[in-house]
């Protein structure tokens, strides 16, 4: 059977663990060279070993400069980028009432600044039939305590996605968002401490709220998202697909 992305360029932001690496993996084995960012040089490392056919870059979405030193590499290597995943994101538990400076600016910074500037400053490499996936959140379109800021920034992400379809009306490039819920990733057992045995009951409790009774697993996430980065999405745009066992549905 033909590979789905066959000598496509891809960027998966956060690409070192959970969702971003296991989709780094899939469009690697789909065809794709694909470039992983993060943070934490050793995760880069492990990640690109992983993943195979990969270049690590390691990159702060936040930090403006260090994105315009991603794309430059890129277009010197490459010349342009097929298929960009902005995924780079996470957050931590506040209740209203105790929510600080610190925790909006870090959540926003992440989901919000990085993701914008993440895909706007990749638009000069962006091909004809280019695909860019959003990670936005079931928590963007629904209430959960403790998780307001969160909520907030993904239901931005989702908003991002409407209006820049508009904006590149006539670029031949589709814009989608992909809406985990309750995922099995680092990122999400982290929430619960350093404790393994919290880590699980959280991980239950999560399962139990799912209709399919269980918590998703990251390559399930990314078989979605090579959906959305291939040619059988091709008349899809703008689109907010769950990818939740249910949950945003009830
Ligand atoms: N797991 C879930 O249940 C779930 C559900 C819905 C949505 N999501 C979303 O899915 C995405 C991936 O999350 P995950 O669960 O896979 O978490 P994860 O395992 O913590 O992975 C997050 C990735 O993003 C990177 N990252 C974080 N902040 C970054 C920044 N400022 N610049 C560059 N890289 C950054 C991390 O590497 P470094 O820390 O080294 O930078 C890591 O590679 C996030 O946007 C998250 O909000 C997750």
């Amino acid at each position: 059977m033909s590979k789905k992305l066959e000598g496509k360029i891809a960027l998966v932001t956060g690409g070192t663990t959970g969702i971003g690496l296991a989709t780094a993996q899939r469009f690697a084995e789909e065809g794709a060279h694909v470039y992983v960012t993060g943070r934490r040089q050793a995760e880069l490392d492990k990640a690109v070993a992983l993943v195979g056919n990969a270049t690590g870059v390691a990159v702060d979405s936040t930090r403006l400069e260090q994105l315009d030193e991603l794309y430059a590499r890129i277009r010197d290597a490459h010349g342009h980028l097929d298929v960009l995943f902005a995924n780079a994101g996470g957050g931590s538990m506040l209740p209203l009432g105790e929510i600080t400076e610190e925790h909006y600016d870090d959540t926003f910074d992440r989901n919000v600044k990085g993701v914008l500037f993440t895909v706007q400053k990749a638009l000069p490499l962006l091909a004809a039939k280019a695909s860019i996936i959003l990670t936005g959140s079931t928590a963007g379109s629904s209430g959960t305590a403790a998780f307001s800021v969160y909520s907030a920034s993904k239901a931005a992400v989702r908003a991002f996605a409407r209006s820049w379809i508009l904006d590149l009306k006539g670029r031949d490039i589709r814009v989608n968002t992909i809406s985990p819920g309750a995922t099995r990733t680092p990122g999400l057992v982290d929430l619960a401490g350093p404790d393994a045995q919290q880590q699980q009951g959280l991980l239950d409790y999560l399962a139990s709220q799912v209709p399919l009774g269980r918590v998703g697993e990251p390559v399930e996430i990314a078989n979605a998202a090579v959906f959305l980065a291939s040619d059988d999405s091709s008349f899809v745009n703008g689109a907010e697909l769950f990818v939740d066992g249910g949950q945003a549905q009830i």
